[in-house]
């Protein structure tokens, strides 16, 4: 069962506003996590890459198991990496609140998401683009959170692919409330209201925080963007 104080942490904080650490300056971590909690993101997004279930490679648990003393923050890991399985307890142990697997990576997730909830961990799961809801349609009463990739995973920067819209408000009719409907890839001050309005509240955000020199109003800025377009946030 989904810890309830988990599923319900950010309830009342929607929009939230997720930085994607994979766009962070790597050689001023510390720093970018103070400016991060001054600009008051509830969440971090850790990126990992393994460059084979994407053609990148990021970094891993041992990085984010060194942060995690450094801030009370989420801790929202995405998994980009094939056999999620071999590796999911390293991400527990590193501390993360929330670790999202991807569908692709393992098309029958009921066990890894039953054992994230079992150990106080809030279960996502991934779906890429080009993947079927379908895929996913079995496993959505096992998840915390879902996240819908608005971009190919693998690299920060792109663009918003459009027809991600309209899998966001398919998904959204297909969760409880409950669940949290994160949305990542080319997310900036363009793109963030028309995903609000398609029901995500959960918003990963890389170029469009790590771009500007002021990443307080940056996030502001986007949440109140998300707010306007959305009846849902209370
Ligand atoms: C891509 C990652 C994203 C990415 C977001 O595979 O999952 O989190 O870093 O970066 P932007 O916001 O620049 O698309
Ligand atoms: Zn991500």
């Amino acid at each position: 069962m989904i810890n309830p104080d988990l599923s319900n942490k950010f309830k009342s904080q929607f929009p939230v506003i997720s930085p994607s650490m994979l766009k962070c300056d790597f050689g001023n971590l510390h720093r970018e996590i103070e400016l991060l909690e001054m600009a008051e993101a509830p969440a971090l997004h850790w990126d990992v890459m393994d460059g084979n279930f994407v053609p990148n490679l990021s970094y891993g648990a041992l990085l984010i198991e060194r942060i995690r003393p450094l801030t009370q923050m989420f801790f929202d890991a995405h998994l980009m990496i094939s056999n999620p399985e071999k590796y999911i307890e390293d991400y527990i142990n590193a501390g993360c609140d929330s670790i999202t697997i991807h569908i692709e990576a393992a098309p029958n997730p009921k066990d890894l998401l039953e054992h994230l909830a079992q150990s106080g961990v809030l279960p996502g799961l991934a779906i890429s683009p080009e993947t079927s809801l379908n895929m996913i349609e079995p496993y959505l009463e096992y998840c915390g959170l879902v996240l819908v990739m608005s971009v190919e995973p693998g690299f920060g920067g792109q663009s918003f692919i459009k027809s991600s819209l309209q899998k966001i408000k398919q998904l959204k009719a297909m969760i409880s409330d409950d669940t949290i409907l994160s949305v990542d890839g080319g997310i900036g001050m363009e793109t963030i209201a028309g995903t609000a309005s398609a029901g995500a509240n959960y918003f990963v955000v890389g170029s469009a925080i790590f771009n500007q020199t002021d990443y307080s109003t940056a996030v502001r800025e986007l949440a109140q963007k998300a707010r306007s377009e959305s009846a849902s946030f209370t």
